[in-house]
């Protein structure tokens, strides 16, 4: 596979990175994934527009223009042939003697890789996803995409504990959102409920597209906090994110949804994202 870092299009075991880049040490970096369908980019310009928000809430100048990064992407599905997958975009404030304090003159990395896999036919997307509810552990500016993933990790490593496949993550008696993913519920009354953006989760991209696609087709949604026991009693759930575009949801914490399979809302939304898409 050839992957990029700093100017080169390389072999992956040749490409190197200092020990001493701030994103290795601090965790000082930020980051974006971009799904590829059709060996064509999805939502490139939502990352683009995210990256450049990530990038000047943490101070740090952009290596690069979005038609540069463009390019970049476009080379490396074509050097990797890649039809269906992620791109991996990461941008580090690059190495510096160690310090608190970010360096005067940052000199940037900039990283990016492929990952082939399948997006639209996957088991999670045919029998939906079990979940567990998990404290939130991590920081409060989770509206920027960084690089500091150990808490997510964590979290997702305890619903695999309890043997389900990701985590809902509570916060002060909501849920903020899954561990890489934004969380909604589906009403008994038929509406699409999914946190409002603020600092307390990712501004998804995918996201936004949904929301939007919920709305032309005249479906209700409704943006603000829900309980754990609220999305427990509701008529189904699921999950998006550039990764897994619509994800269902069919068990959360041991209470099944439904009959137990991907709900008619879940399952419409996905099918118009991934046409939209395509
Ligand atoms: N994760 N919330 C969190 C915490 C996320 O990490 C992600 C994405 C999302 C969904 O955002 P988007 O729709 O822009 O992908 C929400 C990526 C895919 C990842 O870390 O792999």
């Amino acid at each position: 596979r050839t992957v990029y870092v700093n100017g080169d299009y390389l072999p992956e075991q040749d490409a190197k990175i200092s020990v001493f880049d701030r994103g290795f040490l601090f965790a000082d970096g930020v980051y974006e994934v971009t799904s590829v369908l059709d060996g064509r980019l999805v939502d490139f310009g939502g990352h683009m527009a995210r990256l450049d928000r990530s990038l000047s809430e943490i101070d740090m100048p952009s290596p690069a223009t979005h038609a540069e990064i463009e390019a970049i992407h476009r080379r490396l599905i074509e050097e990797n042939d890649l039809t269906e997958g992620l791109i991996y975009l990461q941008v580090t404030r690059g190495a510096a003697d160690r310090d608190f304090l970010y360096p005067e003159e940052p000199k940037p990395s900039l990283v990016l890789f492929t990952q082939a896999k399948p997006l639209i036919e996957t088991a999670a997307a045919a029998n939906g996803l079990r979940i567990a509810f998990v404290d939130d552990i991590r920081w409060g500016r989770r509206d920027i995409k960084t690089v500091q993933l150990l808490a997510p990790s964590m979290c997702k490593m305890a619903a695999r504990a309890e043997g389900v496949d990701d985590a809902w993550m509570v916060e002060d008696g909501h849920v903020t959102e899954s561990t890489s993913s934004n969380a909604y519920i589906v009403t008994r009354g038929g509406r699409i409920v999914t946190r409002n953006l603020s600092n307390s989760i990712l501004h998804g991209i995918t996201r936004a597209a949904v929301l939007r696609l919920a709305r032309e087709a005249q479906m209700e949604v409704e943006e603000r906090p829900f309980t754990p026991e609220e999305a427990q009693g509701a008529a189904e759930a699921f999950v998006t994110a550039a990764s897994s575009f619509v994800t269902p949801v069919v068990e959360i914490a041991g209470t099944t949804l439904g009959d137990g399979t991907p709900g008619p809302v879940a399952r419409r939304l996905r099918e118009i994202y991934i046409e939209e898409a395509l």
